[in-house]
């Protein structure tokens, strides 16, 4: 693996202002370089990229499967609402891991729907932004074969 692509989705950006009781006081900034650091650690190149526009992440998601190159997906509420994007990480056969900061599962039940789940390679909720490096943790281990993987 030499890239993996973490691409964040809409109001991500206001993350630190953002219902800081939900999704805590780190910023989008700060878990870039957390995730840069640990990625320079790791030996491979990072792609850190947000966007409030579902367009975006389908186009970058199609770019990242196209390129054979795996994706930490933060979706944010285009995870509960977005077939374009489940059928873009279908369709572009991307290796996805869904991440969130906080655990949906637990929230309202609108956020208990992921779209993207059916699709990804698993998912991890509800560590902050610590979500992000176990989701890298579990993209190198897959890529080095030690995930069971199920038919999709
Ligand atoms: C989120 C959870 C989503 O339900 C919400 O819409 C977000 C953030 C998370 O990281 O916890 O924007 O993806």
């Amino acid at each position: 693996m030499k890239t993996v692509h973490c691409l964040n989705g809409p109001n991500l950006n206001l993350l630190g202002a953002r219902e800081p009781d939900i999704y805590g006081s780190e910023t989008l900034a700060s878990i870039e370089a957390r995730l840069r650091a640990l990625c320079a650690e790791k030996g491979v190149a990072l792609r850190f990229a947000q966007s409030n526009h579902e367009g975006d992440l389908v186009s970058w998601v199609q770019e990242a499967g196209l390129a054979g190159e795996p994706v930490i997906l933060n979706a944010g509420a285009l995870t509960h609402t977005s077939i374009a994007l489940a059928d873009a990480v279908k369709g572009s056969k991307a290796k996805v891991i869904e991440v969130h900061l906080s655990n949906v599962h637990a929230r309202e039940s609108f956020r208990h729907t992921s779209h993207i789940a059916p699709v990804a390679l698993g998912v991890i909720a509800g560590f902050g932004p610590r979500s992000y490096s176990l989701a890298l943790d579990a993209l190198i281990g897959a890529e080095a074969g030690d995930a069971p993987r199920t038919e999709r």
